[in-house]
């Protein structure tokens, strides 16, 4: 199908930069432009435009968009700015647009909008899921990236992961990933991106996305919180289910993720040390949100045997519901570790594979059971 373009852009030097972006593009052809919106309603229907490029920056956009929708029901609207907020943008989608690119965008950028659209992928509904552990070694990054390979594989939906252990995240080294591009640049570009932009920082892999993590413990400055947050915020537009990696202990980047977050996991591994006490110590802060009983939700690793008693009774020890078990799984790891894969791939039906599976059935029908309720 060709994409027949209608360009609306109120700056008369963006409106010719951004006409001749759009006219070295394949695949789309630019049929009608106007500086004026009111020029651009009352005349470009006859233009027959499916796609209308729309400056955000005008005071009035919202009703403005409202206009467009109506005039040209059969149109996919893009909004275009200098800069994309959270807030806004989803005003921008309520009102009636697909996505929002940062002007002046590339060809790159504008077919991959177009595509990512027209596949149905735009501003996904997403649940945040933070994974949070009172100390390290809790197989939290284990965890992650098998239940996210999972929760894609059941649902077909779009699935990223990020990871924000800032000094030492691995997940780049457990994917036997080299990004050229990391958080560490993400947060750097932030202010200039928008989720179409921002999906070229993920590294495709397996049937999910990754932003990998820094390359080096010294970068940790490079990432400050406000980028952080804004990244997730960005995110959270881009996927159905966003996994979030953070360091270990309560620290800004696990309490901004944290407080992000649909849901935050405390991950603890059992080694016949004081585990239990950290979870409920960790319990004793996470108490203090209002809403804590729905957003917070232990998971046990290591756990032998692996039964629904043991998880009733690790329940009653900590006093409060353990969300899931997995088992002691160092053998399984580290042979799937070995074979390039991970542990869901390499044995599909073992004790690890099943309780991750049956944790990402969870999640999913949690997610599809909000959405019924809309
Ligand atoms: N369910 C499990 N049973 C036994 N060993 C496990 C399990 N999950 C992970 N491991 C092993 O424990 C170690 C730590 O796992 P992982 O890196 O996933 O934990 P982490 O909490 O992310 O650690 P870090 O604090 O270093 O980020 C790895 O050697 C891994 O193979
Ligand atoms: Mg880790």
């Amino acid at each position: 199908m060709t994409h027949n373009i209608m360009l609306v852009e109120g700056n008369r030097l963006m409106l010719e930069q951004l006409s001749n972006i759009i006219s070295h593009t394949p695949e789309v052809k630019l049929v009608a432009r106007y500086q004026d919106s009111n020029e651009a309603l009352g005349q470009g229907i006859v233009f027959m435009p499916n796609i209308i490029l729309l400056d955000a920056d005008n005071q009035n956009i919202i009703h403005t968009l409202t206009e467009f929708h109506r005039v040209f029901p059969q149109a996919d609207i893009i909004c275009t700015g200098e800069k994309w907020h959270a807030e806004s943008s989803s005003l921008y989608v309520n009102a009636g647009a697909k996505c929002f690119l940062v002007k002046p965008f590339s060809s790159e950028e504008l077919m991959e909008a177009i595509s990512s659209f027209s596949t149905g992928g735009s501003e996904a509904d997403s649940k945040v899921l933070t994974f949070f552990s009172p100390k390290g070694k809790s197989g939290k990054t284990t965890l992650i990236a098998n239940l996210a390979m999972a929760i894609a594989q059941r649902s077909g939906a779009a699935v990223g992961i990020i990871d924000a252990d800032l000094q030492f995240g691995d997940m780049a080294l457990f994917f036997n990933l080299k990004p050229q591009s990391t958080i560490v640049e993400a947060a750097r570009d932030h202010d200039f991106l928008s989720p179409v932009s921002l999906g070229s920082y993920f590294i495709p892999v397996k049937n999910i996305s990754v932003l990998c993590g820094t390359k080096d413990p010294s970068l940790i400055d490079k990432v400050s919180i406000p980028a952080f947050e804004a990244l997730v915020k960005m995110s959270r537009t881009m996927f159905n289910y966003l996994l979030i990696d953070v360091p270990a202990g309560f620290n800004p980047t696990s309490i901004a993720a944290a407080e992000m977050s649909d849901v935050t996991y405390i991950v603890a591994m059992l080694n016949g040390g004081y585990e239990l006490q950290h979870v409920q110590r960790a319990l004793e802060i996470f108490k203090t949100w209002p809403d804590y009983k729905s957003r917070v939700k232990p998971i046990l690793t290591r756990v032998e045997p692996c039964t629904i008693n043991s998880q009733q009774q690790l329940s009653e020890t900590i006093g409060y519901p353990v969300e899931g078990i997995i088992p002691n799984a160092y053998l399984d790891t580290s042979a799937a570790a070995d074979s390039g894969q991970m542990s869901l791939e390499h044995n599909p039906n073992s004790p690890l594979s099943r309780r991750i599976n049956y944790l990402a059935k969870k999640i999913i029908m949690n997610r599809q059971g909000e959405d019924d309720d809309f």
